[in-house]
């Protein structure tokens, strides 16, 4: 498939999550990527506290800004740091102090819940963000699979002022029949505002670069890339 041409989220900062472990590989994806179309990358390495107990905002800017010096500039690509904040038990004390929070120049900022159950304070979540001046996005809908029995609730997401943001790899259908149905949902329903890489290895790119989506579906994914 064709990749987005301004990648949203991807954790190709290296040496910092569960994403890419050397520099080198985030610089090749980056050059590949390049050569592919993608002008401008959003870095979004996961804030979870749960896992990664000692990262902080502050570290990856650290990263970021030693990192980016070593993409060359004849490469074209405009880069950024944000975050991909997991809505953890007290999520919302973070929202209290909106200065330490990795986000877009224009406020959105990118959040997700666990694959496994949905986080109890999501909705008072989204809520203080968006009281905060926030614009968030919740990353990958379709790969919340509990949902499936209940679509209707990414509607009252966006009607929340919450944005979704597809997944590339899931239009593989890699993620099952239930990650489909609400993926489907979604598309035919124009409720997705974004595609992006989610990107967390080489082999993951040369998968996204190799599908072929589904032509009753490509055209629905076309125009948000
Ligand atoms: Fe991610």
């Amino acid at each position: 498939m064709k990749l987005p041409s301004r990648d949203i989220h991807n954790h190709l900062l290296p040496g910092v999550d569960d994403g890419f472990h050397h520099a080198e590989d985030s610089l090749h994806a980056i050059e590949k990527m390049a050569a592919a179309g993608v002008k401008e990358f959003i870095f979004t390495p996961h804030m979870n506290p749960d896992v990664y107990p000692d990262e902080s905002e502050e570290h990856f800017r650290q990263v970021y800004d030693e990192f980016v010096k070593r993409i060359p500039a004849e490469w074209g690509v405009q880069t950024s740091l944000a975050a991909e904040y997991m809505v953890v038990k007290d999520f919302e004390r973070r929202v209290e102090h909106p200065e330490t929070l990795l986000h877009w120049p224009d406020m959105t900022i990118l959040i997700e819940m666990s694959y496994y159950f949905k986080s109890d304070n999501i909705e008072q979540a989204v809520f203080e963000l968006v009281m905060a001046g926030f614009r968030p996005i919740l990353a990958h809908p379709e790969r919340y699979l509990y949902q499936a029995s209940d679509v209707g609730w990414f509607d009252h997401m966006k009607d929340m002022g919450c944005r979704l943001q597809m997944n590339c790899m899931s239009l593989s259908g890699c993620y099952g029949p239930a990650s489909v149905k609400i993926m489907a949902h979604l598309l035919k329903h124009d409720l997705y505002d974004f595609v992006a890489t989610d990107l967390h290895t080489l082999g993951q790119l040369q998968k996204i670069q190799d599908l072929k989506i589904d032509r009753k579906l490509s055209g629905l994914v076309e125009k948000l890339l």
